[in-house]
C-alpha cells in the first residue's frame, strides 16, 4: 500500500483528496483488482469479444465483412499493396483500408493496415477536440531501430483472382498465401502452415463514423431506476444505428468516476492469429504467471480474462493473473517440437489478447488422439494502425534475433550494474548511506550501488536535495567512489506543480507538459501532490530534460551518480486506473489513448539521453532503471518487476516473469529481492538472495514501512549464507558480462528457459522455474519454497551434469527430474558437460575493484571429453568497445589440447590498443579447473603451456574420482595473458 504520509500536501488539499484516495487505505494485502478494468468494462474489448463470439457461434456460415478486390492488389519490390474493403452496412457501403505487406530481408513479414479517411484526415472530431485525426502511426518511430530493409528478391509464385502467393526468406522457404475473400494471410515454412492471420475471421477495424444523435426510445414504466444503475459505468445517450452492434460504449465511457470523452468514437483494431500445431505460446509481458501462457476463455485452470497490456501502477499485484502490470511488450512466440515462430503486434494503445487452444483432428475417427493442438489468439487494441510482424523461425534463437533486429538489443551495461544493488525506501541521510556502506564492508558483503528513493529530495521536488538530511551529497558520492561504488537517485516524471520551483516553472513556461483534452497543462496527483507530467514524446522536452542532469545543474551529482525512473506508466493517483485520462494530449496532439504503452519508454529514453550529455566530452554508457517499458526499452537500461511482496509466492513468481522478459527481448530484469511490501522472515530473505544472485538485475529493495533488512542485518547462519550467494554472483561476473554481450549481439536471453536452449524437448516447454546462465552450461533452480531440503531439477538432455560445488557427477536421465540436495546453504546449481566458463575467484567489495583481477576458467567435460566456452571483456564503462577495444576469446578443450583463441579470428595487432587494453596485458589466467578430467592425467604433475610463442611448465594437481565425485584437475598458475592466444598440452 502506498504511504500517504509521503505526499507533501497542505491540509486543505489533503482534505479534498481524502475521498479520492479513500481506496488507498485498505489493508496492504488487499488486491486492487477492482481498480482496474476487466474486459467487459473496457468497451472495445467487450465489443471485440462479442464479435468473436458471434463469429464462432455462426461457424462456417460466418461471413467476415473484409475482402480485397483483386484488381486493387499489386506486388512490387518486396511489397504487396492493396485495399481491404470493409462492408459497413446492408447497402454494401465499404470503408477503404489500405494494406501493405512488406517482406523484409531478415525473413520477417510485416502487415500494416490503415484507414483511408483517417489517413486523409477527412473526419470530424467531437467536443471540439484538438486531437489528431489519423490513426497513430508513430509506434514504429519509438520501437523500431532497424531491420526494415525490404527484400526485393521476394517473388510472386502464384497470382489469381482469389489470392496471391509470395515466396521469400532464406532460400525462398517462406511463403505468404494471401487470400482475397475472405481476407486472410497464411504463412508457411517449407510448405507447412505455421501462422494464419484472420484464420477465424475475427479481424475488426472499427471504421470512423459520425455520431448520429437519435432520441432515446421511450422508457416503459418502472424501467428507469434499473437502467440508470446499469448504465452508471457505461453511459449512453444515443441508440445504436445498426441494432446488431452494441453502441453503448462508442462515444463515452466512465470508469471509477472518470469519463473518457472519446472524440473519435470507436476505433479499435482486432485480429485473430492462429499458430498451427503449436501448443505453447510465450511472451507478451508484463504479467505474473507461468511462462507458457494460459488459455483465457475459461475452462480447467484457465483464465477467464484476456491478457491485458495497459501499463499500470498495479501495486500489490495478484499472482498468476492476466491482469496488466507496469510494462508492455506485444511480442509472442509459439513453440512446438523443433519449431519456433512469433508475432509482434506493434500497437501502443490498450491491448487485450485472448488465447485458446484446440485439438485439430483431420481424421474424424481418431477422436483427437494424436491430433495437433492449434493455439488461437485474438489481439484487440483500442486505436492505432493494425501493424503485425510475423517471424517464421525456425528456432527460438532465430525469432529472438529477428525481433532484436527490429527493436534493438540490450545495451551493453555498465559493468557495475550487473553487481548487487542495495536499495530501500529510504536511506534517510548521507550518514545513513555511509553507515550502510561501512557495514557492508565490515561483513565483507560485496555491493556496487546504493540507492536513494524519493525522500532524498526537498519536498518531492526532483533535482533538489533535502539538505537537512543530506548535508553534503558530493562528499557522500566521493565517499562511495573510494571503493568504486555508485549512487543511484530516483527521478520520476511527475513534476510538483508549485510556483518558485524552477523545474516546474520552466516546464510550464516552455509548454513541455502533457496537456489535458482542452489543451491546458494536465494536473494530477502523485508523490508531490499536485503535479504535471513532462511530455517526453516532444523532442524539445527531451532536450530540456537533458539539460537538467548536467553536473552543474543537478547539484550534488557526480560521475558515479546514476538514475532510477519510476511511476512512468504514468502513475497518476487520481486518474482513471491510476493513470492519465485517455483524452489527454501529447506532443503533436496524439491522444494519450494512442501512445499510453509507449509513454514509459519515452521518459526512460529522455533520461538515457540526458546521461549521454551530462558533461561535454564525457561519453559513458548510461545506467537507468525503469518500471514501465515497451518493445525497445531494452536499448535503454534495466527494468524490475515493481511492487512485489515479501512472500514465498512472490519469490516463486519472479523467475517465470524474468524469463519472460528475457525471451521478449528485455533480459536486463530483476525483482525486488526480499519483496517490496512486508517483512520477509530470515529463511525467505536468504532464499531470495540465492535466487536474486541469478537475476540479471540484482537489487534488494524494501517499502518505507518495512523493517531494515540489509543482508548484514541477518542473524547467523543466515548472514553468512546470503553473503555466500552474493559472493558467488561476484565470482561469476565475467560469465554474466559475457551473457550480456551475447544479448547485445543477437538478442539472446541472459538467463535462458529450457524451451529456448532445448527446442526439441517437449517435456521442457512448460518448465519455467529453472534456467541456464547464458551459454555457460550453468543450470540453476533456486529454491522458492519454505523448509525445503531437496530440489527437483528437470534434465533436458543426455549430457553429463556435475554439481557446481561438489563436482559430483550426477546420475541423470534425459527428460526426468534429478533430486538435488538443497538445504538452506545450497543453491541448486549444476554444470552441464561441454562448457567452459570464466570466473574471478577473489570476490572484492565491488565489481570495479575486480576490474583487473586474474581469471579462473572452469571446464566441465562432456561425455566425449570435450568442452567449449566464451569470454567477452571490455572496459565496462565507455563506448570504446565499438572501436575494437575489447577482448573476446573462445576456449576449447578437444582431446588433449586446451586452447584460447580470438573468437572473431582477429589478429594480435588488429586494433591500436587504448589504455584499458594495454592494462589488460597484465591480467592473466590464474587457474584452470577441469571437472571430469580423464584418468589418463592422473599421473601428471605438470603440463606444457604455450603462450605468445613461449613455453612454460605449469603444475597440475589431479584428484581421482571419489564415490560420485568426478575426477578433476587444477592447473595453475597458468599465467598466460587473458587476451592472448595460448594452449595447454595435456598429452
Ligand atoms: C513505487 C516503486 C517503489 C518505490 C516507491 C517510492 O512504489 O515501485 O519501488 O520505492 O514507488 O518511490
Amino acid at each position: 500500500m502506498r504511504n500517504l504520509g509521503q505526499l507533501s500536501l497542505g491540509w486543505p488539499a489533503l482534505l479534498c483528496i481524502c475521498t479520492v484516495f479513500s481506496s488507498l487505505f485498505t489493508p496492504a494485502v488487499a488486491v486492487k483488482e477492482n481498480d482496474f478494468k476487466k474486459c467487459h468494462q473496457s468497451g472495445f474489448c467487450k465489443r471485440n469479444r462479442a464479435y468473436a463470439d458471434t463469429a464462432v457461434a455462426q461457424g462456417s456460415s460466418w461471413v467476415a465483412p473484409y475482402k480485397i478486390p483483386f484488381e486493387l492488389a499489386s506486388f512490387k519490390d518486396g511489397q504487396f499493396q492493396a485495399t481491404v474493403l470493409k462492408t459497413i452496412d446492408d447497402q454494401g457501403t465499404t470503408a477503404e483500408l489500405p494494406i501493405i505487406i512488406s517482406f523484409l530481408k531478415s525473413g520477417t513479414a510485416r502487415v500494416t493496415v490503415d484507414e483511408q479517411v483517417r489517413k486523409e484526415k477527412s473526419i470530424d472530431l467531437r467536443h471540439n477536440s484538438g486531437a489528431r485525426k489519423e490513426r497513430y502511426n508513430e509506434a514504429e518511430k519509438w520501437a523500431i531501430v532497424g531491420g526494415l530493409a525490404v527484400d526485393t528478391n521476394a517473388k510472386v509464385s502464384h497470382e489469381g483472382k482469389t489470392g496471391m502467393k509470395i515466396q521469400y526468406g532464406p532460400d525462398f522457404t517462406f511463403e505468404a498465401d494471401i487470400r482475397f475473400e475472405p481476407y486472410s494471410i497464411e504463412f508457411k515454412r517449407g510448405g507447412e502452415s505455421q501462422i494464419k492471420l484472420n484464420d477465424r475471421g475475427l479481424m475488426n477495424l472499427e471504421h470512423w463514423r459520425p455520431k448520429v444523435e437519435k432520441p432515446a426510445p421511450e422508457k416503459k414504466e418502472g424501467e428507469e431506476g434499473e437502467e440508470e444503475q446499469k448504465d452508471e459505468e457505461n453511459k449512453e445517450d444515443t441508440v445504436a444505428v445498426n441494432p446488431s452492434e452494441d453502441e453503448s460504449t462508442w462515444w463515452e465511457e466512465t470508469f471509477g468516476g472518470n469519463t473518457d470523452s472519446k472524440p473519435r468514437g470507436p476505433e479499435s483494431v482486432a485480429l485473430d492469429v492462429t499458430f498451427f500445431g503449436y501448443e505453447h505460446v510465450y511472451g507478451i509481458p508484463e504479467h505474473s504467471g507461468p511462462l507458457s501462457l494460459k488459455e483465457t476463455r475459461g475452462g480447467d485452470g484457465a483464465h477467464t480474462e484476456p491478457y491485458r497490456l495497459y501499463n499500470s501502477d498495479v501495486f500489490e499485484y495478484v499472482l498468476d493473473s492476466p491482469m496488466t502490470l507496469y510494462g508492455a511488450i506485444p511480442f509472442m512466440q509459439a513453440q512446438r517440437k523443433d519449431s519456433t515462430v512469433g508475432v509482434f503486434w506493434l500497437n501502443a494503445a490498450e491491448t487485450w489478447i485472448d488465447i485458446t487452444k484446440a485439438k485439430e483432428s483431420k481424421n474424424p475417427l481418431s477422436l483427437g488422439i494424436g491430433a495437433k493442438t492449434n493455439t488461437h489468439t485474438h489481439w484487440i487494441s483500442e486505436s492505432g494502425l493494425m501493424d503485425v510482424f510475423v517471424f517464421l523461425g525456425p528456432t527460438p534463437k532465430h525469432v529472438t534475433k529477428s525481433y532484436g533486429e527490429l527493436t534493438g538489443t540490450t545495451a551493453m551495461p555498465q559493468e557495475f550494474s550487473i553487481g548487487y544493488h542495495q536499495c530501500r525506501w529510504n536511506y534517510v541521510s548521507d550518514d545513513d548511506v555511509k553507515e550502510v556502506d561501512r557495514k557492508m564492508d565490515r561483513y565483507k558483503i560485496p555491493y556496487d550501488v546504493i540507492w536513494l528513493d524519493i525522500e532524498y529530495t526537498d519536498d518531492k521536488k526532483y533535482f533538489s536535495w533535502d539538505y537537512d538530511m543530506f548535508k553534503d551529497p558530493m562528499a557522500m558520492g566521493q565517499h562511495l567512489d573510494e571503493h568504486g561504488r555508485k549512487l543511484v537517485v530516483i527521478i520520476d516524471p511527475h513534476i510538483k506543480n508549485v510556483g518558485g520551483y524552477s523545474v516546474s516553472d520552466e516546464l510550464k513556461s516552455k509548454g513541455l507538459a502533457v496537456k489535458n483534452k482542452d489543451g491546458k497543462d494536465f494536473d494530477g496527483w502523485c508523490w508531490p501532490g499536485s503535479s504535471m507530467w513532462v511530455d517526453c514524446f516532444n523532442p524539445a522536452a527531451t532536450k530540456w530534460w537533458s539539460s537538467l542532469f548536467n553536473y552543474d545543474k543537478f547539484k550534488g551529482t557526480m560521475e558515479n551518480t546514476w538514475l532510477w525512473n519510476d511511476m512512468n506508466e504514468p502513475s497518476v493517483f487520481n486518474g482513471p486506473e491510476v493513470t492519465m485520462p485517455k483524452d489527454n494530449l501529447h506532443h503533436d496532439n496524439w491522444e494519450h489513448r494512442d501512445v499510453h504503452n509507449i509513454n514509459g519508454m519515452t521518459f526512460h529514453n529522455a533520461t538515457f539521453e540526458a546521461l549521454m550529455s551530462r558533461k561535454k566530452g564525457e561519453l559513458r554508457r548510461p545506467f537507468v532503471l525503469t518500471r514501465s517499458f515497451y518493445a525497445g526499452s531494452q536499448r535503454l537500461g534495466a527494468m524490475w518487476t515493481g511492487d512485489n511482496q515479501a512472500s514465498w509466492e512472490h519469490l516463486g513468481a519472479a523467475v517465470p516473469m524474468i524469463l519472460n522478459q528475457g525471451i521478449s527481448g528485455f533480459p536486463f530484469a530483476g525483482a525486488d529481492v526480499g519483496g517490496f511490501f512486508g517483512n520477509p522472515e530470515q529463511e525467505l530473505q536468504v532464499r531470495w538472495y540465492q535466487a536474486g544472485s541469478f537475476y540479471p538485475f540484482f537489487r534488494g529493495h524494501a517499502h518505507i514501512d518495512a523493517r531494515r533488512r540489509e543482508p548484514f542485518m541477518l542473524a547467523e547462519p543466515y548472514r553468512s549464507i546470503a553473503t555466500a550467494a552474493l559472493r558467488l554472483r561476484y565470482t561469476l561476473l565475467p560469465s554474466w558480462y559475457t551473457a550480456f554481450y551475447q544479448a547485445n549481439q543477437d538478442g539472446s536471453p541472459v538467463i535462458r528457459p529450457m524451451y529456448w536452449t532445448h527446442p526439441s524437448e517437449e517435456a521442457g516447454f512448460a518448465v519455467d522455474d529453472q534456467f541456464f546462465l547464458g551459454s555457460t552450461g550453468i543450470l540453476v533452480k533456486p529454491v522458492v519454497e519454505q523448509d525445503k531440503n531437496t530440489q527437483e531439477i528437470y534434465i533436458p538432455d543426455d549430457e553429463v551434469y556435475y554439481d557446481y560445488f561438489t563436482y559430483n557427477k550426477l546420475s541423470t536421465t534425459k527428460g526426468k527430474n534429478l533430486t538435488a540436495e538443497a538445504p538452506l546453504e545450497n543453491i541448486p546449481i549444476l554444470m552441464r558437460g561441454g562448457h567452459i566458463f570464466p570466473r574471478r575467484d577473489i570476490p572484492r567489495r565491488s565489481a570495479q575493484l575486480m576490474k583487473f583481477d586474474d581469471y579462473t576458467l572452469v571446464v566441465a567435460l562432456d561425455k566425449h571429453g570435450r568442452a567449449e566456452g566464451e569470454l567477452y571483456i571490455d572496459d565496462g564503462d565507455s563506448f570504446d568497445y565499438e572501436k575494437g577495444q575489447y577482448i573476446h576469446r573462445t576456449f576449447k578443450l578437444n582431446g588433449s589440447t586446451l586452447a584460447s583463441t580470438d573468437a572473431e579470428g582477429r589478429g594480435a595487432k588488429s586494433v591500436k590498443e587504448g589504455d584499458w587494453l594495454k592494462r589488460m596485458h597484465n591480467v592473466a589466467v590464474d587457474k584452470v579447473i577441469i571437472v571430469g578430467a580423464p584418468a589418463s592425467w592422473s599421473k601428471k604433475k605438470e603440463v606444457q603451456v604455450e603462450a605468445g610463442g613461449k613455453k612454460s611448465t605449469v603444475k597440475l594437481e589431479y584428484f581421482k574420482a571419489d564415490g560420485s565425485r568426478a575426477a578433476f584437475a587444477i592447473l595453475g598458475r597458468v599465467g598466460a595473458s587473458i587476451g592472448a592466444d595460448w594452449t595447454v598440452d595435456f598429452s
